[in-house]
């Protein structure tokens, strides 16, 4: 067999959008209902095959809460990748997560791979089955609209997922398809 690559990988994020919980359903296949905030950064690999190519993923998962912040650039820095991750029920966080955006393409690697994550997307259809009468996308508990979030991707030069951590929906592509997006050296 042969080496796996190594790819280094963050994670960034208003607090409480489910980066923790992402990398633990990746990593860990698990998911727990109510997890502490992450202090600082949190390290974590996992393997990944894709096409011909194995690949290791050597994830730094950031703290997303406010006063950590000075401490990201050196999660990002020499990262090859980075999942910026906002939650679909919560508009502000599509805003940080923009932010997060403009100072990785300012201050990252220039070939960095992002990938632009809304997570939590089990409660916008937790809500629609709820509410059978309601027609399809106009569930109140969705306050970022997928195809706003993909176009700004698009233009931005992201790539673009909707997951669940929860249910794991979406959570093996994010990973993948970075994988597949990373440049062979
Ligand atoms: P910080 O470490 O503070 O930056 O937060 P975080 O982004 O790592 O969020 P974390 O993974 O700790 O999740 C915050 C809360 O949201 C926890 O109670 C999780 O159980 C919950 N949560 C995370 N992902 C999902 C999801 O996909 N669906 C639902 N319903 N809840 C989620
Ligand atoms: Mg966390």
């Amino acid at each position: 067999p042969t080496k796996a690559v190594q790819v280094k990988l963050v994670l960034l994020g208003e607090a409480a959008v489910g980066k923790s919980s992402l990398v633990i359903r990746f990593v860990n296949r698990d998911f727990q209902e109510n997890r502490e905030p992450t202090i600082g950064a949190a390290f974590l690999t996992q393997k990944c095959n894709v096409d011909d190519r194995s690949i290791k993923f050597e994830i730094w998962d950031t703290a997303g809460q406010e006063r950590f912040h000075s401490l990201a650039p050196m999660y990002y820095r020499n990262a090859q990748a980075a999942v910026v991750v906002y939650d679909v029920t919560k508009a502000a966080s599509l805003d940080k997560a923009k932010s997060w955006v403009k100072e990785l393409q300012r201050q990252a690697n220039p070939n960095i791979v992002i990938a632009l994550v809304g997570n939590k997307l089990d409660l916008v259809q937790q809500a629609e089955e709820e509410d059978e009468d309601a027609e399809e996308g106009t569930s109140t508990v969705r306050q970022v609209p997928q195809e706003e979030a993909a176009a700004y991707a698009q233009e931005s030069g992201l790539l673009f997922f909707e997951t669940s951590a929860r249910t794991g929906d979406g959570v093996d592509q994010v990973f993948s398809d970075i994988a597949k997006s990373i440049p062979l050296e």
